[in-house]
Order: structure tokens, then sequence, then C-alpha cells
């Protein structure tokens, strides 16, 4: 192994998020295992590319040169076996604001958007905050783990007639890697009824032995005409501050409107798109090790929530570092168990009704960090729960 994902490296007084927020809101000594970033440092690559870059000095206006598109055009080959071209890449700051663009260029407000909860908060507050009508089209779960609800998908979209639908895939937070047959079944009912396809394929390379991750615009030339697929490096390779993103957009007026409403706005930064294309040039390896080292956790997690804390069920991921954990058998209600993990577990996950009222009883808990990290926090997750136990 090159990299040692066991290091533990200080993050505290960085401005971070995930460790200084955690810090401010829940205290010095909880653990933080929310946002999606993870505890890692970038390829050594990457790093060595931004000195070199800031030794310039001189931090003028840049732009992105034609390598740049070739490596998103091959890496789309490699990984995901996606022929695209490169006048279909729109270079952004990040997925999210792919997903405002979208919004604000190809629905008005009071239009309806399809999403599937429990998914991304973003994809609410954004389209709550240009006063968009959200359709909740909830994935069922299963004895076999969650499966999108295709039957009531179809009979929303001919009745409420959205302009668009958000996927997420892999789906945070529930770690499913929708299959050919899901994406395909969900692509013909958009297509038919003209329902644009933003696809946020943020975790795509994230994904586990077993699963292969499907762009859902990679199925067919008639999905490829209505989907913007939106990727981006910094999960990968935990780069997210960086903020370097594209948007795929193969159907040409889709493309001049999405271009169009994006006139005036960034497309990035020096050091985001020197990081850009090194993670995808030469961060191959790190991204093998990186899964390696992420299925022990995941594993690790499995079996210590198994033995030691058997209310608590998991929902394996099938991609992504994050782990829904179902912990309705606890019996409490959101504010008793929001109450509980701050101020008897003290670890910060990201609370499950955030992600919508269907995951109210749930957290997610993010495993992108040494193993050391997660041994505690479940440690203190089954002290804590034990505790109740005895009173
Ligand atoms: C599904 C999903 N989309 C988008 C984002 C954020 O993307 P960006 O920082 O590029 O806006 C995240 C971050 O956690 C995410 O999980």
């Amino acid at each position: 192994m090159q990299y040692n994902f066991d290091e533990i490296v200080n993050r505290r007084g960085t401005t971070c998020v995930k460790w200084d927020k955690s810090i401010m809101d829940f205290g010095e000594s909880t653990i933080p295992m929310w946002v999606a970033d993870m505890d890692f440092p970038a390829p050594i690559e990457v790093q060595e590319a931004i000195k070199k870059r800031s030794e310039q000095s001189i931090f003028g206006y840049t732009y992105i040169k034609d390598e740049v598109y070739d490596v998103v055009v091959s890496s789309l080959k490699e990984n995901h076996g996606w022929d695209i071209k490169k006048e279909w890449i729109v270079f952004l700051p990040g997925v999210v604001d792919g997903i405002a663009t979208s919004l604000n260029v190809f629905t008005e407000k009071f239009d309806s958007v399809v999403i599937q909860p429990p998914v991304y908060p973003r994809f609410y507050s954004v389209a709550n905050a240009m006063g968009r009508n959200l359709l909740l089209n909830n994935l069922k779960l299963t004895d076999e783990g969650y499966k999108m609800d295709l039957q009531n998908l179809q009979s929303t979209v001919e009745t409420e007639k959205p302009k668009l639908m958000i996927l997420c895939n892999p789906h945070n937070p529930i770690g499913r890697v929708w299959t050919k047959e899901e994406l395909k079944a969900l692509g013909e009912i958009c297509v038919k009824n003209t329902v644009i396809i933003i696809s946020d394929e943020i975790h795509s390379d994230i994904v586990y032995k077993g699963f292969k991750h499907i762009p859902v615009a990679s199925i067919c030339k008639e999905f490829e005409q209505n989907s913007i697929t939106l990727m981006a490096p910094s999960k990968t390779f935990n780069v997210a501050g960086l903020g370097q993103a594209f948007a795929i957009i193969p159907n040409k007026d889709l493309r001049n409107t999405f271009t169009t409403g994006r006139e005036g706005y960034s497309w990035g930064n020096i050091f985001g798109i020197t990081s850009f294309e090194v993670c995808y040039k030469y961060g191959e390896r790190y991204k093998e090790e990186l899964l390696e080292y992420l299925e022990v956790n995941i594993k690790f997690v499995e079996k210590y929530l198994k033995e030691q804390l058997p209310n608590i069920k998991m929902h394996k991921p099938e991609g992504t570092y994050l782990l829904w954990l179902d912990m309705r058998k606890l019996g409490m209600n959101k504010t008793q168990l929001d109450d509980f993990i701050r101020e008897k577990v003290k670890v910060r996950f990201n609370d499950g009704y955030s992600f919508g009222k269907v995951g109210e009883g749930f957290m997610r808990m993010n495993i992108g960090c040494p193993r050391t990290y997660i041994k505690e926090a479940l440690d203190r997750l089954k002290n804590a729960v034990n505790n109740l136990k005895i009173k």
C-alpha cells in the first residue's frame, strides 16, 4: 500500500466544516462523522501539483486547456464505458451549482420537480429556495433493502407533469448503486413524459466489488439526449474544498440553455482545475487503495453492530462512504434521538430526518476516516445504548 489511511491528520483549526463546526456546535470531544468529506489527505500528486502551482506566485485569470477535457473523456470511457464528446462537457465550481443552474434554466417558479427521499438535503433546499414544487417519490424499504418505487414514479409524472427529476446515483444516503434495469425503467418513464433527468453522480467512483456504476445517460441515445450528468473528483479524491465539478450535456439545445443560463457565472478556479486534471490522470492507485480501506471499514462496522449493537441495523452500501443506520428500534422520536446522539454518544452523525421525513429514526455515518475513529465512535454508541437499558 502506498497510502496510509490509518494516519491521523489533525484538521482542527482549519475552518474545516466537518471538525471545526462540529466542535462549535457539539463540543470539543465530539467525533465528527457527518459532512461528506474524508479525513484522508488527497493523493500525493495532487498535493505536489497544488504546491507547484502556488510557487508561481501570480494567480491571474486562467483558462481550461484541452488536455483537461481529454482526461474527462478518457475517464468516462475507462471508468464507466461511456463515449462522450469534448463539447458536451461544461465545467462548474460544484455539483450543487449544476443542480441550481438546471432548476433555474429548465423550470419556473411553482413547476414540479421529482426527487427520491431519503436523499441529499440540498436537493430540497435549492428547489425550495427557488419556489419549485417538490414531488417526493419515496424509496421503498423492502426486506432486500431500498428500491425505487417505479410504479409511483410513473403515476406521479403522468398526473403531476413535472419538468425535471433529480436522480442521485449512487444514492446518498442509502448507498444504492442503481442497476441498469432500474435506470432503464426510470429513464423510459422520464423520456416518455418529457421529464429531464438531472443525474447527480458525484459518488460514482466510490463503488464496491460486485457493483457497477452506470451513468443513466450512457444507457441509450434517448436517455443521453434527455439528461444532464453531474460529476466531480471531490468525493473520490477528497478535494471538495477546491471546488471543481463538471456537467455532461450531450443534447445541444439543453447545453445551450444551460450555458446561456450560466453566463457571467464562474466555472471554477486555478487550484481546482490544477487538482482536477491530476486526480483523473494519476489518481487510479489512490482510488484503488481507498476503496480497499473503505470496504474494511464497512465490514468493521457491520461486524461490530451485529455482535454488539443488534438493535442498530446498517444498510450495507454498494457505493459511497456513507452508512445509513436504522436506529428505530431504540424507540426514540426525532428530538430524543438527536439529543441522545449529541449528549450521550458524543459522535456527530447526520440526522436521518434531514434527508426527508422518511429518514426519521435513522442516522448517516461517514466512514471516510481512520479506523480508530470508527472504533471509538462505535464504543461510545454501545456504552450509551447499554446505559439506556440499565435505566
Ligand atoms: C449527492 C451529492 N451531491 C452533491 C454534493 C455536493 O457537491 P458540490 O460540493 O460539488 O456542490 C454532495 C456532497 O455531499 C452529495 O453527496
